[in-house]
């Protein structure tokens, strides 16, 4: 590793400590790095708030060793006032003497125009460092800037056999407590959960982080004729939740109906869910939902537990026609990772 990929790894690293609260902005990090160390680092904390780069220069004690310093940042920095303040001008206020970047800022309003800004001020430039490692970490980011919909993961639990829940509907305690746990922080990194009416109508579940530490993602439910009656505990009042369905717009305090036109059901709700802002989904079931997301090829990422049950009947497991990604062993537990990537052919599913 070089020592530019060095320095930009550790960015990325600390961008990481973004992850949940940033969304739908970009995870940024940025470290400072004069005569081969590093005076100043920081990362983006908050939607709204600071950028990295802000964080960075304030840790710096000796403010005029910016001058001769490098700048090592994933994403390029922004050359606009939106919430904050450009960072491009205050990179050339500091007369910095080179930034490194990983990615581009796919956003229209920056998309080159910070790395213009920069060499206009004679501030050396390099950019693609860790440029894969730098898309992946914020695939969230580039997927709401370049598809214009909300990241899409789904998740689901099946046994051995290929079930999901038993003939009953009963799917408690397929994964293991270790696999649940995991769900439980994965909520946290999202902006948003979804289920179908079918598993709230079974399962009457929450929806929230429980078994972390972390934000509660927005609630979605998807009831087209509006059939669940508000006894349910995902209409609690306590967390935003949002029942995508054909029949009325309304808002009841935490409550938000939203239709959306039967045609192309599915992209209607990801566009709304993309205006609110919600740059990330992660879809819990059941059955039927999570095949709708598949035929319909709008989904990045499955992530699917395999216990070593078997049910021998009951409620099919979706089925993804393309090898896992990667796959590992979480307790008794096979977790499989797959990715979509819509220029390959026959990989969305039955
Ligand atoms: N093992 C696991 O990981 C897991 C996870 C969750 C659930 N489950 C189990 O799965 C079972 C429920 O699954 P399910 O397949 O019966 O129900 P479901 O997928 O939860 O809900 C299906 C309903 O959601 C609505 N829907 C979903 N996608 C839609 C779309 N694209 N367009 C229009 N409507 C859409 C429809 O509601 P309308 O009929 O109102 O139109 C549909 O009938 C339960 O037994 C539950 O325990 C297992």
């Amino acid at each position: 590793m070089s020592k530019d990929e060095q320095y930009m790894k550790r960015a990325l690293d600390i961008a990481r400590f973004g992850l949940g609260n940033v969304s739908p902005n970009p995870m940024v990090g940025c470290v400072i790095v004069y005569e081969d160390n590093i005076i100043g680092e920081g990362w983006h904390k908050k939607f709204g708030g600071p950028h990295a780069e802000v964080y960075a220069v304030n840790n710096v004690e000796d403010k005029s060793l910016l001058h001769g310093s490098t700048i090592y940042i994933n994403l390029e920095p922004c050359s606009y006032h939106g919430k904050t303040p450009a960072c491009t001008d205050m990179l050339t206020k500091h007369k910095v003497k080179r930034v490194v970047i990983s990615n581009r800022d796919p956003n229209p309003r920056v998309s080159g125009g910070g790395i213009q800004q920069l060499l206009k001020h004679k501030i050396k430039i390099k950019e693609g460092i860790l440029w894969a490692e730098g898309r992946e970490l914020n695939r969230r980011f580039f997927t709401n800037q370049e598809k214009e919909r909300p990241y899409v993961i789904l998740k689901w639990a099946q046994t051995a056999d290929g079930f999901i829940a038993k003939e009953n509907r009963d799917s408690k305690w397929i994964s293991s407590d270790a696999s649940r746990k995991i769900v439980h922080k994965w909520r946290a990194e999202e902006d948003a959960i979804l289920v179908g009416r079918g598993t709230v109508q079974f399962d009457n579940p929450t929806l929230n982080v429980r078994d972390w530490e972390g934000n509660n993602p927005v609630r979605i439910v998807i009831d087209t004729g509006l059939k669940l009656d508000n006894s349910y505990l995902i209409f609690d009042q306590r967390i935003e939740t949002i029942v995508y369905n054909y029949v009325k717009d309304q808002i009841q305090g935490n409550l938000i109906f939203r239709r959306i036109n039967k045609d192309n059901f599915l992209e209607g709700m990801l566009n709304d869910l993309n205006e609110k802002g919600l740059g990330s989904i992660i879809v819990e079931g059941g059955a039927a939902t999570l095949n709708n997301f598949i035929k319909a090829g709008l989904w990045d990422e499955a992530r699917v537990f395999v216990s070593p049950d078997k049910f021998k009947k009951g409620i099919e497991a979706p089925k993804i026609i393309k090898d896992p990604e990667s796959q590992e062993m979480i307790a008794e537990d096979k977790l499989y990772i797959y990715r979509f990537n819509a220029t390959e052919n026959g990989n969305t599913g039955e």
